[in-house]
């Protein structure tokens, strides 16, 4: 069976409007001197809370959830994570209960997700800083205690960073080939950020079991290249488990995993992205944040810049609005 067959018989929770728009940066093109066409595909507006990439990744998470019978699901995460928010957003839509668990101290005053947090009414239990191993261990103890009142709910592990979470880019992968044909474009490059790795191990896979339509290149904000690869190779293997289908590939040779604007990794911002944010909004019109997508847009114009990518290209716009709130 095709890679298509399969994913359409995997449940699946319609959230977000798609195909996501496909824009031009013609901005960014002059702005750069681009040979080639530059585009954004817009996963920032996907419908759901303040949008972004993990709605497409709740979308196969809370379709797993509904098909195991549970009422509702647990995310967790620091006090500003976009995962947790967007989990409590989509659970919403889907008319699902969301539980969440911060490894953080509850905030004095709520802002960027917090705050949509608050609106939402969502159960939050605060977990006082703490390291997220400790807090990944500590969730299975708060699923106990929800079954043992009677209410089952599924646990989204790792950052929503497993196998079902990444079907969500896997999909991305379909969409894209699907899209550039409607549209006719001819997008050789696509751009995403790597954090835990989910959207690009989605990515990754779906592209090699498309036939590698495009080149995909990942731009680390967290890790170095070997241990972004690590996270991958493991995601990839969660994914395979539900596809069935084996991705034969080393992840290095399948795509171009990128750690040199990681500068000292999640969170820490360099003087580059620090600048981005203000320069692509100025330029576009299209607010980033300084987590992921400011590293992610300065690596991608950076590179388009130097003549490293031949051929048209698109960059990912991951979302995380509702964290920009809290950034300044
Ligand atoms: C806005 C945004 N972009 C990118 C990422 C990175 O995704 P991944 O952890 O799947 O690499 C995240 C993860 O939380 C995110 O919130």
């Amino acid at each position: 069976m095709k890679l298509r067959d399969i994913m359409n018989n995997i449940p699946r929770e319609k959230l977000a409007p798609l195909p996501t728009p496909l824009q031009r940066l013609e901005n960014t093109e002059k702005l750069i001197g681009a040979n080639n066409k530059m585009y954004i595909k817009r996963d920032d507006l996907t419908g759901v809370g303040s949008g972004g990439n993990k709605v497409r990744c709740m979308e196969y998470i809370i379709g797993r959830a509904k098909a195991d019978g549970c009422v509702g699901v647990l995310a967790s995460g620091n006090g500003q994570s976009n995962l947790c928010s967007l989990a409590a957003a989509s659970a919403a839509k889907a008319g699902m209960k969301c539980y969440i668990v911060h490894n953080s101290d509850k905030p004095e005053t709520s802002v960027g997700n917090a705050l949509l947090n608050d609106l939402l009414g969502v159960e939050r239990e605060y977990m006082g800083a703490c390291d997220s191993s400790i807090r990944e261990k500590y969730v299975y103890e708060v699923i106990d205690r929800l079954a043992e009142k009677g209410e089952k709910y599924y646990l989204i592990r790792n950052g929503a960073t497993t196998g079902h979470g990444a079907l969500g880019y896997v999909n991305a992968i379909i969409e894209l080939v699907d899209q550039c044909e409607k549209e006719n474009l001819d997008i050789k490059h696509i751009f995403a950020p790597g954090g835990n790795g989910g959207i690009a191990s989605g990515l990754v896979y779906g592209n090699a079991l498309m036939g590698f339509p495009f080149t995909v290149h990942i731009i680390s904000v967290e890790d170095t290249k070997p241990v972004l690869i690590e996270h991958i190779e493991k995601t990839i293997k969660e994914i395979e488990e539900i596809t069935g289908l084996a991705f034969e590939f080393e992840v290095d040779k399948a795509a171009d995993i990128v750690d040199k604007y990681m500068g000292d990794g999640w969170s820490f911002n360099t003087p580059e992205s620090e600048n981005e944010v203000l320069e692509f909004v100025r330029t576009e019109g299209i607010y980033i944040e300084n987590v992921y997508t400011s590293k992610l847009m300065y690596g991608y114009k950076d590179m388009v810049k130097n003549g490293m990518v031949d051929g048209d290209s698109a960059v990912i716009h991951t979302g995380g609005f509702g964290s920009l709130f809290s950034q300044y």
